[in-house]
């Protein structure tokens, strides 16, 4: 899919004041400092769309960006930054689960992880969160081009065989870097793949 047009539209605390669309939308989500404002610069070829930081808690607000006039990309604030208090993580538990279960037009959650890590607690309760909620989602694999892809492979058998004590079905993946590009293609691709099916569904 070629990116002919990518425009910041609003930031947001309400999933009731984010824009008024039957347009298909993609959220990023994941920890702090995973990578999910740079992905999205990497995917829409814009150095500075989203704001990025090399200090977790950059993104505080849902922002959505139009893209081609077509479809949305939402930048999420991250979550399990441990400086962050109480009163905070409340505050952003009750506004996520207010977007995830308020915004009809949410066609996939991409859940980022950093491709190093092992599995972490707060990723995982997330995405049993999602389950619960029937929220679709798949996984991107971040930050590809810190280390060698046989060690990124193995990390994500090693994540799967994590989940598969918990899923039924595997969850879909993906693999990014924002600096090797890795991803970009594939990503857009599935993203287009959703916007087609999302139309043929609203018109059938
Ligand atoms: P919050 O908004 O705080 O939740 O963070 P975020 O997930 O949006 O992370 P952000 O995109 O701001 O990136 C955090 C840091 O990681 C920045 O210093 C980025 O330059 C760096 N980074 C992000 N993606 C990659 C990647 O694929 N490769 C490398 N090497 N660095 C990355
Ligand atoms: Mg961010």
């Amino acid at each position: 899919m070629v990116i002919k047009d990518a425009k910041f539209i609003t930031s947001n605390t309400r999933a009731d004041l984010c824009p008024q669309t039957d347009l298909p939308e993609y959220a990023f989500i994941g920890r702090s400092n995973v990578g999910k404002s740079s992905l999205i610069n990497m995917l829409t070829n814009r150095l500075k769309l989203a704001k990025t930081s090399s200090f977790p808690g950059k993104t505080q607000l849902i922002n959505h960006f139009l893209i081609n006039e077509n479809w949305y990309l939402v930048d999420l604030p991250g979550y399990g930054w441990a400086k962050v208090s109480k009163e905070s993580r409340e505050a952003w538990r009750k506004m996520i689960l207010y977007y995830l279960k308020n915004r009809q037009n949410l066609a996939c959650v991409f859940v980022l992880i950093d491709s190093r890590l092992p599995p972490q607690k707060p990723d995982l309760d997330f995405m049993e969160l999602l389950g619960t909620m029937g929220v679709p989602f798949v996984i991107i694999f971040t930050k590809t081009d810190k280390q060698s892809g046989t060690k990124t492979d193995m990390n994500i058998a090693l994540y799967m065989k994590t989940l598969k004590e918990t899923w039924e079905e595997l969850p879909m993946y993906m693999k990014s870097s924002s600096t090797s590009k890795e991803g970009r293609e594939e990503i857009l691709q599935f993203i287009s793949d959703v916007n087609q099916r999302y139309q043929e569904e609203r018109q059938g």
